[in-house]
């Protein structure tokens, strides 16, 4: 496969084309490694220092994994280089979780001592986005090894070259043979084929929606255990008494960080009517302020695109969001660039609930301007929607933030901030954002099982 610098068009690399039979030799070494290797016999303090040795030798290996992950996939490189520090934090975190996958002991029938083991769940199918090449790699790699499993992962055909630069550190810190495995290769074949495998006990998969329900089928076969985190159109909500400046800064980094391409990107700005006009001249301004050019540029704040096909869906959306009559303040074209996938931060205003634009994933840098009235009609407009990830509220009245958090239905709330990930909390969807939460304690929760043990005196 031809691995392509979005920025320039030109080829970067070539990688494997894995398939079926691929997956099925990296299922092979994951199994043996499982059932037969040390991985998961021994001390878990030894785990916790792998664990930690992968997390050092990222931070160690940070510029030059930075380089690669923005010359894949496009992102500035400082966002690049933040991307690569919280990988090694999610590493340190589990790192520490290891030692701390408790057991419990039952009151049971007192002629009986019961005990409840946590155990690994096997070989575990990890299947990842472009978005965020490294960031997903740990995320998925990084809980299923503090618990014990081995690991076949499959990075997005647009970006495998992070996920490949990480197992070559995988190798360095002396991981045994087998507990790591990566498979280049496309969704279809090598992807699905992780899915499908009987042998494989779990599959985590970040994605889209359609994908995630493929997912979701191909697991039924051997009843995988499944985790789903796919899309989102989350609602981002402005009120009149809210700190209009941070707001409107806030807002900016949540739908333009990453070009937009991000699952819990605020892509609909529901603005309270009173402030709605200021806000829309504002959010204009700073998206006009972004510079889009060369990622490797340190001051640059936009790059390019991941491919040419998210490219194309994206100038399609612009198409249709002034077909349907949105009006475009901001951007709304390619960009000025000769060559790459750049594309204009753009700010949509009199965008309606039923648009298009309003209502599909767009996974690119277009905001979406709506009025609300008050609260009560801001929760119902955030709400309609088949997703559920995120949402974000900008108010300085503690009562109503408290109950919009329980109002809206997704995954993480911010309330006065927007995007704040953090590997001690959970991370996921509601309805069709998918199911499963990520991050925190409970991704020991998705890559371990309980088992029961009577013992009659
Ligand atoms: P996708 O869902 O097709 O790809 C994500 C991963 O799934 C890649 O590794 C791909 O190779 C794999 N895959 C694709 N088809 C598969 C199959 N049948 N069986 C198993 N694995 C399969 O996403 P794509 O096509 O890159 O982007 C399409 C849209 O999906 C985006 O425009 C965006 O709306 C959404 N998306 C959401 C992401 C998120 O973070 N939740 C990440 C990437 C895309
Ligand atoms: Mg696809």
């Amino acid at each position: 496969m031809h691995i392509i610098n979005p920025a320039t068009e030109e080829v970067l690399a070539t990688v494997a084309e894995g398939d079926a039979p691929d997956i099925d030799a990296a299922v092979k070494a994951a199994r043996e490694a499982f059932e037969n290797g040390p991985w998961p016999r021994i001390r878990p303090h030894q785990r916790t220092e792998y664990l930690l040795k992968i997390a050092e030798l990222v931070q160690q290996h940070a510029e030059e994994l930075a380089h690669v992950i923005t010359l894949d996939n496009g992102k500035p490189i400082s966002e690049a280089r933040n991307e690569v520090a919280r990988a090694a934090e999610v590493f340190i975190f589990y790192a520490g979780w290891v030692t701390k996958i408790f057991g419990e002991t039952n009151p049971s029938d007192p002629s009986l001592f019961n005990y409840t083991l946590c155990e690994p769940l096997g070989v575990c199918g990890q299947i990842i986005p472009w978005n965020g090449p490294l960031s997903m790699v740990a995320w998925k790699v990084a809980p299923a090894l503090a618990c014990g499993n081995t690991v076949v992962l499959k990075p997005a055909e647009q970006t495998p070259l992070p996920a490949l630069a990480f197992g070559q550190l995988t190798l360095k810190a002396g991981l045994p043979d087998g507990v790591v495995n990566i498979v280049t290769g496309f969704g279809p074949t090598a992807g699905a084929a992780i899915a499908r495998h009987s042998d494989v006990d779990n599959v985590a998969f970040t994605g889209s929606t359609s994908v995630g329900k493929e997912i979701l089928h191909a697991a039924a076969g051997n009843l995988k255990h499944v985790s789903l985190e796919l899309g989102g159109k989350s609602p981002n909500i402005i009120f009149d008494d809210a700190n209009i400046e941070l707001a409107v800064t806030g807002s900016a980094t949540g739908i333009f960080r990453n070009q937009g391409q991000v699952c819990c990107a605020g892509s609909r700005i529901f603005v309270q009517q009173k402030t709605y006009d200021e806000f829309a001249e504002r959010l204009t301004q700073a998206a006009s302020s972004i510079r889009l050019g060369d990622p490797l540029e340190p001051r640059t704040t936009m790059g390019p695109l991941v491919s040419g096909e998210q490219y194309e869906r994206v100038l399609g959306y612009l198409k249709v969001g002034k077909q349907e009559g949105a009006s475009v303040r901001a951007g709304g074209e390619r960009g000025p660039q000769s060559r790459g996938y750049f594309v204009r931060p753009t700010v949509f205003a009199d965008v309606k609930g039923s648009m298009r634009i309003a209502r599909e994933e767009i996974f690119g840098p277009v905001a979406s301007l709506i009025p609300f009235q008050d609260e009560t009609d801001a929760v119902l407009q955030a709400n309609d929607t088949i997703y559920g990830l995120a949402a974000a509220v900008w108010t300085r009245d503690i009562n109503r933030a408290h109950a919009l958090a329980r109002s809206l239905k997704a995954g993480t709330v911010w309330i006065n901030c927007y995007g704040i990930l953090d590997p001690i909390s959970s991370f996921g969807g509601y309805k069709q954002s998918g199911f499963g939460r990520e991050l925190g304690k409970h991704s020991i929760e998705l890559y371990t099982q309980a088992k029961s043990v009577f013992i009659k005196f």
